[in-house]
C-alpha cells in the first residue's frame, strides 16, 4: 500500500506579496513532498490565502476596495511565485471559500455540542470615532514601564515590555487618532482549560510527534500550580462587527477570530481540490478520516501555539482525525538580518526572478542549509555563489559535460553496457546510498542529503579526473575504455539526479530529455541503464554572475536622475522607519551669528517642551538672524545632540536645497502653514 500524506505549509496572509521566508517554506515542504512522491507515496499538497481578520479589512479600506476585492488581487499575484520557484502545490485556496464558512461552523457547532463553548463578557478599547473593538496591534501609547511613546498595545519595542493594551498610558487608536473607550461585549471562548483538553493535548504534544525542542517548549503550558490548574487558558474565538470573517452560528454580529478559521482553512482547500476532481465532500470526509493517513503541516517557530494547541484540540474535539506531523522551522536571516514578518528581507522573491536569477540555485542553496530542528537559517550571497557555482554546477553538472561529447561524437550517443570493474564498484557506491538520501529527506535533513551527494559527486569526478577521457580521446586503442569511462560518468549523473531531483525537479526534467528516460523516481537507482542511447548534450546550468546576485542584495534602482539638480530619490524605507523621525513644529524664538563661524547661525528653538532648545544650523549664508526671528520652522526633535565646537546642538531644523547647493539663493527653511504651532508632530 503506498503511503497516504495530506500536506500543507502555512496559509499566508492576504495582505502582501510573499518575501523570501515564504518561499523557503515552500520549497522545504515542495522538496520534501517531491521525495515522498518519488518514493511511491500519494500525496495532496495543498495551501490557501488567509483571507480574514482586522489587519487585512483595514488595509482594504485604506486601498479603497472591499475585502473580497483586496484579497483577490493578493491572490492573483501568487501563480508567479509559486511557478517562478517550482513549488507544485496540488490546490490554492482561500480560507473565505465556501468550504471554509461550511466547515469552521460545523467544527464549532461540534464544539459547542461537546460543551466546550462558553460565553462571556469582556471588557475591551472601543474606537468611538471608527466604531469598533481595536485588536491590541491598533492601540498605541506610551510604555507603561519605560515611557516610550507609540508602543502597540501587546508590547513595547524599546524595553521589551509585555502588557494589556489597557495598561498603555495615554492610548490612542492607531486608525482614527481617537482615545479608545472601555467597551463591554460578549465573546465566546473556546473552553481549552476543560480537564478533557487539558489531558488530551498534554498526551498528544508529548507522544513523540513533535520535534522534541518544540514539544519542550509546549510543556510549558501543562505545568500545573498548587490547585492543579494548567497554564492552558481559554481561548477567546469572537470578534464583533465590524469583521472580515466567518459568522457564528446563532450569534448575529459576531465572527470567528480568524485563528479559528485560518488552520481550518487547510481541510477547506483539500474539500475544493476534491470538488475539482469531481469527487463529493463525503469522498473528502472518508479520505480524511483513513486512519493511515497522515496529516502533515510545514509551519515556521512562530505560530507554534496555534498548531500544536488550538489546531488540535479544534480537530479532536469536533471529532476529526488530528494532525500527524508539525514540521517548524526557524527563520531565514539575510546577512544574519532578522527579517520582519510584514517586511520581508532587502531580497524579494520577485526581482530574483525578474534579474533572471535560476530560481534552482535559490532552491539548492536553502536545501544545502536546511536541517530538521527548528534553526534559523542565513543567505549570504558569497556563500550562495561558491556553492552554486563550486559544487551544483562545478562538481554535478560538471560530470555530464566532461562526459556527453565525447559520447555523443564517438559513439553515437549509445552507452557501453560494460563499465568496467571499476566502474561498476563506483556505481555501486553510488546505489548503496540511496536509502540513506531517502532518509535524510524523510527527516528533513536536506543540508546533509546534499553534502551526502555532492561527496558522491567528488568520487565521480575523482574517477574522472583518474582516468581523463579527454587523453583517452587523444591516445589510439583507447576506444573501447573511453567508451566505458564516459558511460560510467553518465550513469553516475543519472543516479546523482536522482538524488537530487526533490530540490531541482526542472533540472531533473531537462536530464530525462537529455538521457531519454521517463521521470526518474528513486526506485530507478536500483536499475541501470545498459546500453541506452541518449540525447546530445545542452549545456544544463549556468553558473551565478554575481553581479545579479549584487543587484538582487542592492537597495531598489534609484530612478533616472531626471530630477531638476539631479538628486535620485533615496532607496525606499517602510512607514516605520519613517515614523521613528520626529519632526515638530519650532518657533525660532532668537537668531544670532556664531563667532568664528561663517557658515552657522545659532537658533533658540521652542518647541512646546516648557524649555528652550539650543541648535546650530548652516544657513548663515541665506538667512540673516532678524529674518528668521519669531518665525515657525520645522525640526527634527529626536536627533541626538550633538557637540561642536560652539556647544551643544539639540536637534535640526529643515531646509531645502539642490545636491551640492548649501548657500544663497539656493537655501530655503521650512515654514509651516498659517496656524501651526509649536510642539505639533510633522507626520
Ligand atoms: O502567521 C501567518 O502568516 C498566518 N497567516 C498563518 C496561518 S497558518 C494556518 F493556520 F492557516
Ligand atoms: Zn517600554
Amino acid at each position: 500500500m503506498p503511503r497516504k500524506l495530506f500536506v500543507t505549509t502555512a496559509l499566508p496572509y492576504a495582505n502582501a506579496a510573499f518575501h523570501i521566508g515564504h518561499m523557503m517554506e515552500y520549497i522545504q515542504a515542495d522538496t520534501w513532498v517531491r521525495a515522498q512522491r518519488m518514493k511511491g507515496a500519494e500525496v495532496n499538497f495543498v495551501c490557501a490565502d488567509d483571507a480574514h481578520g482586522a489587519p487585512i479589512m483595514i488595509a482594504a479600506e485604506k486601498a479603497g476596495m472591499t475585502p473580497q476585492q483586496f484579497v483577490a488581487t493578493i491572490a492573483a499575484g501568487r501563480a508567479q511565485y509559486l511557478d517562478g520557484f517550482h513549488i507544485a502545490f496540488d490546490n490554492w485556496h482561500s480560507t473565505d471559500g465556501p468550504e471554509n464558512h461550511r466547515l469552521a461552523q460545523d467544527i464549532y457547532r461540534a464544539l459547542r455540542k461537546n460543551e466546550l463553548i462558553d460565553v462571556r463578557t469582556i471588557e475591551q478599547f472601543f474606537d468611538p470615532d471608527k466604531g469598533m473593538f481595536l485588536p491590541d496591534r491598533f492601540i498605541k501609547g506610551e510604555c507603561p514601564k519605560c515611557g516610550t511613546r507609540d508602543q502597540y498595545g501587546d508590547n513595547c519595542e524599546a524595553c521589551g515590555a509585555v502588557y494589556a493594551p489597557t495598561d498603555l498610558l495615554n492610548p490612542y487608536s492607531a486608525l482614527s487618532g481617537a482615545t479608545p473607550v472601555l467597551k463591554s461585549s460578549e465573546h465566546y471562548f473556546f473552553r481549552l482549560s476543560d480537564p478533557r483538553c487539558v489531558d488530551f493535548l498534554e498526551r498528544w504534544t508529548q507522544d513523540g510527534r513533535l520535534q522534541p525542542e518544540v514539544a519542550n517548549k509546549v510543556k510549558e503550558w501543562f505545568s500545573r500550580d498548587e490547585s492543579g490548574k494548567s497554564g492552558l487558558g481559554d481561548w477567546d474565538i469572537s470578534r464583533d462587527a465590524p469583521y472580515f470573517g466567518i459568522e457564528i452560528p446563532d450569534a448575529p454580529g459576531k465572527y470567528f477570530y480568524v485563528w479559528l478559521d485560518a488552520p481550518i482553512g487547510y481541510l477547506a482547500s483539500l474539500y475544493n481540490l476534491f470538488a475539482r476532481r469531481g469527487l463529493d465532500d463525503a469522498a473528502c470526509d472518508a479520505y480524511l478520516a483513513q486512519p493511515d493517513l497522515e496529516q502533515v503541516h510545514f509551519i515556521g517557530k512562530d505560530i507554534v501555539t496555534f498548531h500544536t494547541l488550538f489546531w488540535p484540540a479544534t480537530l479532536h474535539f469536533s471529532g476529526r482525525k488530528v494532525p500527524d506531523h508539525i514540521h517548524v522551522h526557524g527563520f531565514l536571516t539575510v546577512n544574519n538580518d532578522k527579517m520582519s514578518k510584514s517586511r520581508g528581507t532587502g531580497i524579494s522573491p520577485l526581482r530574483y526572478l525578474e534579474l533572471g536569477l535560476n530560481p534552482e540555485w535559490l532552491r539548492y542553496y536553502i536545501a544545502a542549509k536546511l536541517n530538521g530542528r527548528v534553526e534559523d537559517i542565513d543567505f549570504n550571497p558569497e556563500d550562495f555563489i561558491a556553492r552554486v557555482n563550486a559544487d551544483l554546477v562545478g562538481k554535478y553538472i560538471n560530470i555530464a559535460s566532461r562526459a556527453a561529447g565525447f559520447l555523443g561524437k564517438r559513439f553515437g550517443g549509445l552507452l557501453s553496457a560494460d563499465l568496467g570493474v571499476e566502474g561498476r564498484s563506483l556505481l555501486d557506491a553510488l546505489r548503496a546510498h540511496r536509502a540513506t538520501v531517502e532518509e535524510l529527506y524523510e527527516t528533513r535533513e536536506f543540508g546533509k542529503a546534499v553534502r551526502e551527494i555532492m561527496a558522491l559527486a567528488d568520487r565521480v569526478n575523482g574517477y574522472v579526473d583518474q582516468h581523463k577521457p579527454w587523453e583517452l580521446a587523444k591516445q589510439p586503442g583507447q576506444d573501447a575504455l573511453l567508451h566505458d569511462v564516459c558511460s560510467v560518468c553518465i550513469e553516475a549523473f543519472r543516479l546523482l539526479t536522482i538524488y537530487l531531483k526533490p530540490i531541482l525537479p526542472a533540472l531533473a526534467a531537462q536530464v530525462e530529455a537529455f538521457l531519454q528516460v521517463a521521470p526518474l523516481q528513486f526506485a530507478d537507482a536500483g536499475r541501470s541503464l545498459g546500453r541506452h542511447a541518449i540525447a546530445p548534450y545542452q549545456h544544463l546550468m549556468q553558473r551565478v554572475d554575481a553581479a545579479k546576485v549584487e543587484a538582487l542584495l542592492a537597495p531598489p534602482a534609484a530612478p533616472a536622475p531626471a530630477l531638476p539638480g539631479g538628486e535620485a530619490i533615496a532607496p525606499e524605507i517602510g512607514i516605520e522607519a519613517f515614523a521613528q523621525v520626529d519632526l515638530r513644529i519650532a518657533r525660532i524664538v532668537d537668531a544670532k551669528a556664531v563667532e568664528g563661524s561663517s557658515k552657522l547661525l545659532q537658533l533658540t528653538l521652542d518647541v512646546g517642551e516648557g524649555r528652550m532648545r539650543n541648535v546650530f544650523s548652516g544657513i548663515r549664508s541665506a538667512y540673516a538672524p532678524e529674518q528668521l526671528v519669531g518665525k515657525l520652522t520645522v525640526m527634527v526633535a529626536n536627533l541626538a545632540p550633538r557637540k561642536m565646537k560652539f556647544g551643544l546642538s539639540e536637534g535640526m531644523v529643515l531646509a531645502a536645497s539642490h545636491a551640492g547647493e548649501r548657500a544663497e539663493p539656493g537655501l530655503f527653511v521650512l515654514e509651516p502653514h498659517a496656524g501651526a504651532l509649536p510642539g505639533m508632530r510633522v507626520r
